[in-house]
């Protein structure tokens, strides 16, 4: 299989439903198809992994027939392997565990795909590319986190930049078709930097949420923005 290079991997926005009102959940994921984003991340969180707590496998389902939009689940709970099946039967086709709640990780991600979806792994800002030097054959996905999980609305972190780089290039030599996901303060000002990293795709909460241009509007100047900087399109200067 050969690998796409960084700037051939296609732009992709991946909203986070942690920053939509979760009263009118099923109105967020809807407006978020029209905005024209790309998928939709839901960040599970067990209180336990990371200090916060946000939703199951049910709450996942009560939208899916509402969208057409590919979801996929970052796992922030320990010890994953016991869920995977939940997040799969509520309609996520990419299920992303982290390298740091897994003891068995390259088991995991096997059962990832054995259940039909598509394995991704996560490394938290203080674990480096070397954790998944060994499992590259079984990703479709890497996200370098760029804050500490747990929250939205945190201050990207610009020093994951030669780390987002390192494991492009890691990707590179898989020779895999493999998508490089960027997580964490991804806004107007940040989203640059990490595509131009080798990021391809980008999940924004807070930022994408709170633009005054609206959904659609932030989707569209993320997009041009991470198309810029990643050398997919012609920079009109
Ligand atoms: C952190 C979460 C957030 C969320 C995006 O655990 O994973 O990164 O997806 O939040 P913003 O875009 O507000 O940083």
């Amino acid at each position: 299989m050969l690998s796409r290079s960084p700037s051939s991997r296609p732009v992709e926005i991946v909203p986070s439903t942690l920053a939509a009102d979760f009263s009118r959940l099923g109105d967020e994921v809807a407006t978020l198809e029209r905005a024209g984003a790309d998928r939709i991340q839901w960040d599970v969180m067990d209180g336990e992994f990371v200090p916060n707590l946000t939703f199951g496998p049910d709450v996942i389902a009560s939208v899916r027939s509402i969208t057409s939009l590919p979801f996929e689940a970052h796992l922030m709970v320990n010890s994953p392997a016991a869920l995977l099946r939940r997040f799969v039967d509520a309609g996520c086709e990419f299920l992303i565990v982290h390298v740091e709640a897994c003891t068995h990780l390259h088991r995991t991600l096997g059962q990832i795909r054995e259940t039909g979806a598509s394995p991704g792994v996560a490394l938290n800002p203080a674990t480096g590319p070397e954790a998944i030097a060994h499992v590259m054959d079984l990703l479709d996905l890497v996200l370098v986190m760029t804050v500490n999980p747990g929250f939205g609305g945190q201050r990207y972190l610009t020093s994951m930049e030669p780390k987002i780089a390192e494991v492009s290039r890691l990707i590179e030599e898989s020779g895999r078709d493999i998508d490089l996901e960027v997580d964490g303060g991804i806004s107007p000002a940040t989203i640059g930097g990490a595509a131009a990293a080798g990021a391809n795709l980008f999940v924004s909460g807070s930022a994408l949420f709170s633009h005054p241009g609206g959904l659609r509007e932030a989707t569209k100047e993320l997009r041009r923005l991470a198309e810029e900087r990643s050398g997919r399109r012609e920079d009109p200067g």
